[in-house]
């Protein structure tokens, strides 16, 4: 009989400096692992008053913090490098610790631990997901604002930041990726701003296709790879939808001169490829990301549909699922 698998490798990320980030999810067995990137983090950090509890944890602890969650290792050459804990609570999730080695740190390393850990729990339904800050690093506060949390409260010396999780849709089919989109216009307003990712033949201009049909917008909506954005005017007096494809663009500026913000209020706009870049241009905006599964021959996509900002704090997006 086969030991039962104790850490399950989730994904390979490179990073943006070309180092190869193995990402794997732990449970308590690899509490020394985890406990020792916690205290190489934590200790490298100012000193704060009250000290961080990170700093007074044990295997023991940080065990028992696996075995309330789970946890997200990060390995460099087969060398835990960074790690994560979540503690699950229903439907809630809340991050418990986040610790980067100091030899790795600025490496874009804690940002892939998270986007990772936001997958597990959307996988697994979970809706929301929340932290508690230290006040006194406000640097801290503004990456996870980047992140798409926002302040829910506080409680001293802790500011709690909270965000709500994908909602994950599977697509079997072109045309259920379609009938998605339909089904998500029927919640899209005037002023909606959408950010589609997903490698080339994902499936984001099928969703669009989608989209557009529930907007009952004049079509046809194709690739608009040569053409950067295209208008396509409501038939029934409701939003004009307007697509980009932003996979050509390097970099904000050359977005902006799109002049977006034109037709940005009036319009639901959606923007291909536009992870990374198309952020700045609202506060309120849906990130969908769409990806294959493991195995080459099923064509089903995977959609992971994140709200960000007051706009999509109700939860609707529920709906989809
Ligand atoms: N489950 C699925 N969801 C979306 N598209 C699919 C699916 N299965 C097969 N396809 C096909 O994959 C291609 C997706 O292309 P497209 O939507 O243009 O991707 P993108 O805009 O992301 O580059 C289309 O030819 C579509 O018919
Ligand atoms: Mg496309």
């Amino acid at each position: 009989m086969s030991a039962p698998s104790t850490a399950a490798v989730v994904a390979e990320a490179g990073l943006p400096d070309g180092g190869q980030l193995r990402i794997l999810r732990v449970d308590a067995s690899r509490a020394a692992d985890v406990l020792r990137v916690v205290h190489a983090a934590f200790a490298a950090r100012p000193p704060v008053d009250p000290p961080a509890a990170a700093l007074s944890d044990t295997e023991q602890t940080i065990a028992e913090k696996l075995a309330g969650g789970f946890g997200v290792l990060g390995e460099l050459d087969g060398e835990p490098a960074a790690a994560l804990i979540v503690a699950l609570d229903g439907d809630q999730a809340t991050i418990t610790r986040v610790a980067v080695h100091p030899d790795h740190q600025h490496r874009g390393i804690a940002s892939a631990l998270v986007l990772c850990a936001m997958d597990l729990l959307a996988a697994r339904g979970t809706r929301t997901l929340g932290l508690g800050v230290r006040t006194e690093f406000p640097g801290l506060g503004r990456w996870w604002r980047r992140h798409g949390f926002v302040r829910v409260g506080e409680r001293p010396p802790l500011e709690l930041l909270q965000r709500s999780l994908p909602v994950l849709v599977e697509a079997p089919t072109a045309d259920a990726m379609r009938d998605l989109g339909e089904r998500l216009a029927g919640l899209l307003r005037p002023g909606d701003v959408i950010i589609a990712t997903g490698d080339l033949g994902a499936g984001k201009t099928t969703l669009t296709q989608g989209i557009g049909a529930g907007l009952q917008v004049a079509g046809p909506v194709i690739s608009p790879t040569f053409v950067l954005s295209r208008v396509h005017r409501s038939s029934t007096g409701g939003p004009a939808l307007v697509h980009v494809d932003a996979y050509r663009l390097g970099s904000f500026d050359e977005l902006e001169d799109l002049d977006l913000e034109a037709s940005l209020a009036d319009a639901v706009t959606l923007i291909e490829w536009g992870g990374g870049i198309a952020e700045g241009l609202a506060d309120d905006r849906l990130e969908i990301d769409i990806r294959r599964g493991l195995d080459p021959d099923d064509e089903t996509r995977l959609v992971f549909l994140a709200g960000v900002g007051p706009r999509w704090a109700d939860g609707q997006l529920e709906e989809l699922r």
